[in-house]
Parts: C-alpha cells; sequence; structure tokens
C-alpha cells in the first residue's frame, strides 16, 4: 500500500496530496475547504450522530431551495460569507459607494419609469420623496445612468413577498438620471425586517438567539456605461437595528438621513452615489 495511512493528525494532508495530483483552481479551493473542515471537526469533535444531524440540515437547506427560494444563499449571508466575497472583490477608492449584499427579492423586470413617479402604488405607508445624485469620484454628474431601486413596505414585506396582497411591482422602479446626474421619485419609507425564518436556516439560527434583523433600507443597483455597477442599500440612519444588520452590510457611506419635510408623516431622503470607472483588470462581477 503505498503513502501513510490516515490518521487524525494527518488527515487534511491526505486529502491535499489527492487533490493535488490535478491541477487547476478547484482542486486547490477543494484542498482548502477540507483543511478548514478537517480544522473545525478536529476542534468540536462530533460523534458520528452528531455529524448525521449536520448532514441532515443540509440536506434541509437543499430541500428548501428551488427557483423562488435560495436557502442556501440566507446561509451564506447569514454567516457573512457573501459580504466577505463582496469585500474582497469591490473594494472601491475612499469616497466611492460601496456595495452590499443584492439579497433575494431583486426583480430584473421591473418598470422604467419617468423621473417624479411614484412607485408606491397601492397608496400605503407615510410618503417618501427620494432625491438621488449619480456622480464620480471627482463631483461631476453623471447623466444617463440607470437608477434602480426596490424596498420592502410599511411592514418589512416586498411585493414578490406577498404577490396575492401587494400590487405587482409595488415600490420598485428604474429611473434614468437627467443631464445634472439627478433623478427623483416618490415612495414610502420602508419598515426594517427579519430575514426568512421559516425555513432551516432561520430556525437554527433563530434558536440559538442569532441577529436575524436587517435594518430599514432602500436597495439600488446603478449602472452606467463606462462605469462598475453599483449594487448597494441607502439604511435608515434612526434604525435601531442599525449597529447588528444580520448581512453585515452597513457601512456609514451608505446610511441616510430620513427627514421630516412640511406635513408630519412626510420625508425626504438626499443621497448621492458616487461611481468608479470600469477597469479592465477587475474580476468579472
Ligand atoms: C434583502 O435585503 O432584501 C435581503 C437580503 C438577504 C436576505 C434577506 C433579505
Ligand atoms: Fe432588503
Amino acid at each position: 500500500m503505498a503513502g501513510s495511512s490516515f490518521t487524525e493528525g494527518n488527515s487534511a494532508e491526505i486529502v491535499a496530496e489527492r487533490l493535488a495530483r490535478s491541477d487547476g483552481s478547484l482542486p486547490r479551493f477543494l484542498a482548502a475547504l477540507v483543511e478548514a473542515l478537517h480544522r473545525v471537526v478536529k476542534e468540536t469533535r462530533p460523534t458520528p450522530s452528531d455529524w448525521r444531524k449536520a448532514i441532515a440540515f443540509l440536506t434541509e437547506v437543499g430541500h428548501a431551495s428551488d427557483d423562488r427560494r435560495q436557502e442556501w444563499v440566507l446561509l451564506s449571508d447569514l454567516l457573512g460569507i457573501t459580504a466577505l466575497v463582496e469585500e474582497i472583490n469591490s473594494r472601491r477608492p475612499k469616497g466611492a459607494t460601496p456595495n452590499t449584499v443584492r439579497g433575494p427579492f431583486y426583480r430584473a423586470d421591473a418598470p422604467r419609469l419617468p423621473l417624479g413617479a411614484d412607485i408606491c402604488l397601492d397608496g400605503r405607508g407615510e410618503p417618501l420623496q427620494v432625491a438621488a445624485r449619480v456622480s464620480d469620484l471627482d463631483g461631476n454628474p453623471v447623466a444617463g445612468a440607470t437608477v434602480e431601486t426596490w424596498q420592502a413596505n410599511s411592514e418589512g414585506l416586498y411585493e414578490n413577498q406577498q404577490p396575492d396582497l401587494q400590487p405587482e411591482f409595488n415600490l420598485r422602479g428604474r429611473f434614468t438620471t437627467d443631464t445634472g446626474g439627478q433623478c427623483h421619485y416618490r415612495t414610502i419609507r420602508p419598515k426594517g425586517y427579519a430575514v426568512p425564518c421559516d425555513g432551516p436556516v432561520g430556525q437554527m439560527l433563530g434558536a440559538i438567539g442569532y441577529p436575524l434583523r436587517r435594518p430599514a433600507h432602500l436597495h439600488f443597483i446603478v449602472r452606467a456605461d463606462g462605469f462598475e455597477t453599483i449594487s448597494t442599500h441607502v439604511y435608515d440612519a434612526v434604525d435601531p437595528d442599525l449597529a447588528e444588520d444580520a448581512l453585515f452590510g452597513v457601512k456609514p457611506e451608505l446610511v441616510g438621513e430620513f427627514r421630516r419635510t412640511g406635513k408630519q408623516k412626510n420625508w425626504s431622503l438626499d443621497f448621492t452615489f458616487v461611481m468608479v470607472r470600469a477597469r479592465k483588470d477587475r474580476r468579472a462581477a
């Protein structure tokens, strides 16, 4: 029999040696994963029955995922892995608007609307006037940028979570910035919410008291020719969950102030998105 036999001491190296017989990034990724997983097993010392429970959990995560719901993405989001991948891949110069996770409630087919349109289609909630400006790093306006937005309603629920209760495309829209790089629209002030807790991931993490709430936010994707696409959130500065976003998405540059306007329950938000010129050496998003 060639080589040494498998022991607790050499377990990861033995597997890594087999993986190293092939070239490429996949064997390298698997070797790193094996090294991390073997370390966890050695540290936590599960029994075979504990390990079967872990596998049963992962099986449930797979069963809970389909075209409409991605429980694996939720697991990655809540353990900070999605945010880490974003950090590694979209580091931007100081002053530029950072990216955050896109989340599961995005729809690519939101309607294109004229500036000033109201995206709240059911008239429910406290009115909010959003004035967004898109500029480059030198403060020059980016005209003709597409600003796509989506958000939860005043109960913290997205249109595609309540297809029978909210009008289709409620609180979603796409706008184009004018020659001054400005775009404005009407909506309602969103409420924060808990990530979906009816699946295996939310249930497991909820049972150990893990933070599952997201502070109130608006989602945006800003695209313009020659610039890196911004996919981000703007958070409500006074939300009590701001310090502990379940998805690790809050950054100081992404906190916006919802200011009271004339009437008592009317609000306005001014926010500037700062774009960075696209670079050829960037890896694909
Ligand atoms: C969201 O912000 O829409 C979101 C992101 C990840 C999990 C749940 C919700
Ligand atoms: Fe969201």
